[in-house]
């Protein structure tokens, strides 16, 4: 297939292709209107059509006669446990799921949120929600409880989906004491809570709110899956943006399902019965697209994995996975290579494995560095393939469609715009840059489909932050530039959001919880290169006037105060009080100016700054505290 002519087609006749990749996937009702658009004026796809994601996920493949594949492996190295559950199996209990759910009088439309470790129950618990129209959002178990509870009155759930613990290596993490604190911080009250027991640790007492998975599973019906409009919304998944307030994306049914059985096949180009492997969190993008829908639509084997790329129990992890499930295409993050490559840099523990079975390694969630390539490429010799996306679009708007025409690979680059996908580098005026311009990555509406539908509860928070600033294009929110052979190379964002180990981050969220300390009179949290996780938070303290705590204790105190707020996952662990912070006289702080001292990066004194003696003063502090490339 001939690359340059599928995507020009892609572009040229959206209506067109994407009608012809409907067809991949088995409707209730096929859609006779493929585009059109929303009350608001948004693009929508398949407007009339009728499916249910559960079924072409389960149900059709047992149909089909593959009931007795393997559709999940259960590897947990932190429980020393592997289990395989079949199509069959994994059906039977989410059709129990769902019934017992449809008992405790969960209905479709309404949304339930689910605070899981990574166990194949998450992966049930989705299903479930899916087969009877519940709209589920899934939270990361790494925020505390405190940012659940704020989803939890966003979306309003009727039902939250535990579990007792998680284990962080080797530390067990009681997930329901943490439910049940953020259901008393919230003003929404969940009429239920199920919590599947891993009767791990201490006995977890039970709430009057609370039902038991297995028991709601054992003594349920199974039921059907429900036909739904392909514009129902599947699930709410929270991402962090430019203010304190995460949005909640929400992702449709058919136009998600057509996207991402096209994915498997272009893109990863993953044959049927094959194992996929995404070693992700279910809690993020990846997981949902890639853990769970993406593999299963396409009759893969799924992994889920709980455990880490290294200490769970050494850094050879991963490749006892792809050697002992036979996996075909992995995917993960570059800062997971990095860790392992960190542990083992001679790739001793690849030697110890036949790895012969691994056709592609796939990363994305950050820039792939060219180190992490080299090193992956010097011991694995298979394609390494950076691809680009975001929570937004749900699955890979830049990679290298493998499945339509295998390009080579330019380090730095995720390679050239998907199908679909109309991505312009515009400056900030909206004129599009020329070849090796860098400025705003943009894309021309339509977006195809699986793209967010909306963000819920919050029209005008949607088009403020993607569609106002150009007219008819969406704003990527991402820097970059295009080479004169049309690869895109993504540079790194261009607003307050920062990527740490993957996790896509708030600095403004991290600064509501650090000007809240009774000390703070000011302060800006940054995101600055960081060797393993690419970056992490830096914050930049003053204190009120008169403040007598020691400056040691402070930045505890704020650390501390991060943790329990945001959680764990925000890694925030660099606070320095500094006498003033840089602004512009219009008093504006100056936050990529710090980002260029702290990184030890070349930069401009802007024009605008209302005092220059500042920067002096911020490079001896950032020296004094010896931190990111004063960390010699
Ligand atoms: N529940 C509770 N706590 C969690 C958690 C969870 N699900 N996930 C992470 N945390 C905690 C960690 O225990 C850690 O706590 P600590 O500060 O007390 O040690 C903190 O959050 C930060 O976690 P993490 O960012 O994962 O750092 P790490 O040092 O434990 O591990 C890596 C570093 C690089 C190995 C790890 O981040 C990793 O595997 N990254 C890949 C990410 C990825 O796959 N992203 C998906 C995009 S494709
Ligand atoms: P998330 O929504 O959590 O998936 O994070 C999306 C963000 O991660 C993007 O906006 C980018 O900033 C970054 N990102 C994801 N994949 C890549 C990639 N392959 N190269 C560079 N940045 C990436």
């Amino acid at each position: 297939m001939n690359y340059n002519k599928i995507y020009e087609d892609s572009i040229a006749q959206p209506e067109q292709f994407w009608t012809q990749q409907a067809d991949a996937i088995e409707w209730y009702n096929k859609p006779a209107t493929i585009l059109s658009k929303d009350e608001n004026g948004y693009p929508q796809w398949y407007k009339d059509g009728e499916l249910n994601i559960c079924y072409l996920a389960l149900d059709k493949h047992i149909q089909d006669g593959y009931g007795d594949q393997v559709a999940i492996i259960y590897d947990s190295p932190v429980t020393q446990t592997v289990k395989k559950y079949t199509y069959s199996e994994v059906k039977t209990e989410v059709a129990k799921l769902a019934g017992g759910m449809l008992a405790l009088g969960l209905k479709k439309g309404d949304t339930a949120i689910i605070y899981m470790p990574m166990i194949p129950q998450t992966a049930f618990a989705m299903l479930a929600c899916a087969r009877i129209g519940v709209i589920h959002s899934v939270v990361f178990g790494g925020f505390a409880p405190h940012e659940l509870a704020i989803r939890i009155d966003d979306c309003k759930p009727r039902a939250i989906i535990t579990a007792s613990s998680g284990i962080e290596v080797d530390r067990l993490i009681a997930y329901k004491p943490l439910v049940d604190e953020a259901i008393a911080l919230a003003s929404h009250r969940p009429k239920k809570v199920i919590v599947f027991n891993r009767k791990l640790g201490a006995r977890i007492p039970f709430k009057k709110y609370d039902v038991d998975y297995d028991a709601l599973v054992y003594g349920s019906e199974e039921t059907a899956c429900v036909a739904l409009p392909s514009n129902h919304a599947l699930y709410i998944l929270y991402t962090s943006g430019t203010t304190g307030k995460p949005k909640g994306i929400v992702r449709d049914t058919g136009g998600y399902a057509v996207a991402l059985k096209f994915s498997m096949k272009h893109i990863y180009n993953v044959n049927q019965d094959e194992v996929f492997w995404a070693a992700s969190d279910m809690g993020w993008a990846v997981g949902h697209s890639y853990i769970l829908y993406g593999p299963l639509l396409n009759r893969n084997t799924t992994i889920v994995f709980e455990g880490k790329p290294i200490k769970t129990p050494d850094a050879s992890t991963f490749w006892r996975i792809i050697s002992e499930h036979k996996v075909g295409t992995m995917f993960t993050a570059p800062t997971a290579i990095r860790a392992i490559k960190k542990e083992d840099p001679n790739g001793e523990f690849i030697k110890q494995y036949d790895l012969s079975c691994l056709k592609n390694q796939f990363l994305a969630g950050e820039r792939c560095d060219n180190a992490t390539l080299e090193w992956y490429q010097e011991h694995i010799p298979i394609p390494v393939i950076d691809h680009w996306w975001q929570t937004e679009s749900g699955w890979p708007m830049i990679a290298n469609s493998l499945g339509i025409e295998k390009m080579p690979v330019k380090s730095g680059s995720a390679t050239k715009a998907v199908c679909g996908y109309d991505i312009k580098i515009f400056n900030e005026n909206g004129q599009e840059l020329g070849p090796n311009y860098e400025g705003l990555v943009v894309i021309k509406l339509p977006l195809p489909p699986g793209n967010l539908l909306g963000i819920w509860a919050n029209e005008a928070r949607f088009k403020a932050s993607y569609f106002s600033k150009f007219d008819g294009y969406y704003l990527s929110g991402d820097g970059g530039y295009k080479d004169e052979d049309g690869y895109i190379f993504i540079t790194g964002r261009t607003d307050d959001v920062i990527n740490v180990a993957g996790h896509r981050l708030s600095t403004a969220e991290m600064e509501e919880v650090v000007a809240a300390h009774p000390c703070v009179a000011e302060c800006a949290v940054i995101g600055i290169h960081d060797e393993l996780k690419g970056q992490v938070p830096l914050a930049l303290v003053v204190t009120k006037l008169g403040t007598e705590m020691e400056q040691y204790q402070l930045e505890q105190e704020i650390i501390k105060l991060v943790r329990q707020q945001i959680g764990a996952v925000a890694s925030l662990r660099n606070v320095v009080v500094v006498q003033r912070l840089p602004k512009t006289r219009s008093g504006k702080i100056l936050r990529k100016l710090m980002r260029s001292i702290v990184d030890g990066e070349n930069f401009q004194i802007p024009s605008t700054i209302d005092d220059e003696a500042i920067i002096d003063e911020i490079t001896q502090t950032v020296q004094k505290h010896k931190i990111g490339s004063y960390n010699l």
